[in-house]
């Protein structure tokens, strides 16, 4: 029988000295949140959880039901077992600190607790993504500025998709492993070990919607990648997706390669793109750069980006490296 997910992270501990059990410990109740995810969105409307809450979160977006629920399911499922200090979520305006009736630990948690929540009402693909932190030493009244960090300082990350099978893909800087949900016995078993992203690709994906509000590089790109093998396109024809759930998305690129973007555009002044640095973008990055991809704003490696803010966005270029470098070749060039 394959190994599930809490002995793959344990048989991992044991060979960092000096590990004290405290990341397993985490990881296990990240686990237990993402099974409980992936039961309310499976029961879907026979448990009454699809539709919208009728609120909004900080950056304007409306809230689904679920979009609350499952960032509360996190937060229960995270908050009592003396591994963190503070968590930050797409959901809350503010960080949350452990409250005073729990131990604090030394990790911080970032989480995005539904991804593509557009798709939940029309059952596509969801997901969770999230990001472990340390904590800066001696801060036991965490801010917001704690969680600043670059995602090159990012322990851990993964995300869980909620497709029809339910997968947990994780990364704490030594590949990329994939878990699938055995139901019948609730746990994650390895099924997909040390997962890479092939260099090459035929595939793009991007809302193509938003063309013209891109800056000329990414134009150019998609104009030559939809030409194919005709004058002023490639040397070889693509293929298109677009999931609308990041999650899919990327979980798709692992799996036979791929090219995803959310780049700058000028759609709205200020943004910067649409996806946020610390719950999407770096967790995401970390994954996909484990596996051999590249992530790129364009002109930056995100994980090398310093965030200036909890729900700062940046532009996403990320998958097989050969594409990705030349988009940001492209860049150079402009
Ligand atoms: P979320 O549901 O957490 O707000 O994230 C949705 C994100 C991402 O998953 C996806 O790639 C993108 O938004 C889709 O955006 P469009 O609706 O603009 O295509
Ligand atoms: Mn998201
Ligand atoms: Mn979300």
């Amino acid at each position: 029988m394959s190994k599930n997910l809490v002995q793959f992270i344990i048989e991992e501990q044991r060979q960092l000295p000096g590990a004290t059990g405290d990341f397993t410990g985490l990881l296990s109740d990240i686990i237990t949140a993402c099974k409980q995810i992936a039961h309310s969105v499976n029961k879907g409307a026979l448990i009454g959880v699809l539709g919208s809450a009728g609120s909004e979160n900080i950056q304007g977006e409306t809230q689904k039901k679920l979009d609350v629920i499952t960032n509360d399911i996190f937060i229960e499922a995270n908050q009592w077992g003396g591994h963190l200090t503070a968590m930050a979520s797409e959901e809350m305006d503010d960080i949350y600190p452990i409250p005073a009736q729990y131990p604090k630990g030394k990790y911080l948690l970032t989480f995005d607790p539904l991804d593509g929540s557009s798709n939940i009402d029309v059952n596509i693909s969801v997901g969770t993504i999230f990001s472990i932190l340390r904590c800066p030493e001696e801060v036991t009244n965490p801010t917001a500025e704690d969680f600043l960090q670059p995602g090159t300082k990012q322990v851990c990350a993964g995300y869980a998709l909620y497709g029809p099978s339910t997968m947990l893909v994780l990364t704490t800087g030594h590949g990329v492993n994939g878990f699938t949900l055995n139901n019948d016995i609730g746990e994650f078993m390895l099924t997909h070990p040390n997962m890479c992203i092939p260099a090459d690709t035929q595939e793009f994906a991007i809302n193509m919607s938003n063309q013209r509000f891109w800056e000329a590089p990414v134009q150019r790109y998609v104009e030559e990648c939809v030409k194919g093998k005709t004058p002023g396109g490639r040397e070889k024809n693509f293929n298109m997706r677009w999931v609308a759930s990041m999650v899919a998305e990327v979980h798709r690129i692992l799996t036979r390669g791929g090219i995803f973007m959310y780049p700058f555009d000028n759609k709205e002044v200020g943004k910067a793109g649409k996806l946020r640095l610390l719950y999407e973008a770096n967790p995401m990055s970390f994954i996909v750069e484990q596996a051999g991809g590249v992530c790129s704003t364009g002109r930056e490696r995100i994980m090398e980006l310093k965030p200036t803010g909890l729900h700062q966005r940046v532009p996403v270029i990320l998958g097989s490296k050969n594409e990705v470098e030349r988009v940001v070749g492209y860049h150079k060039g402009a």
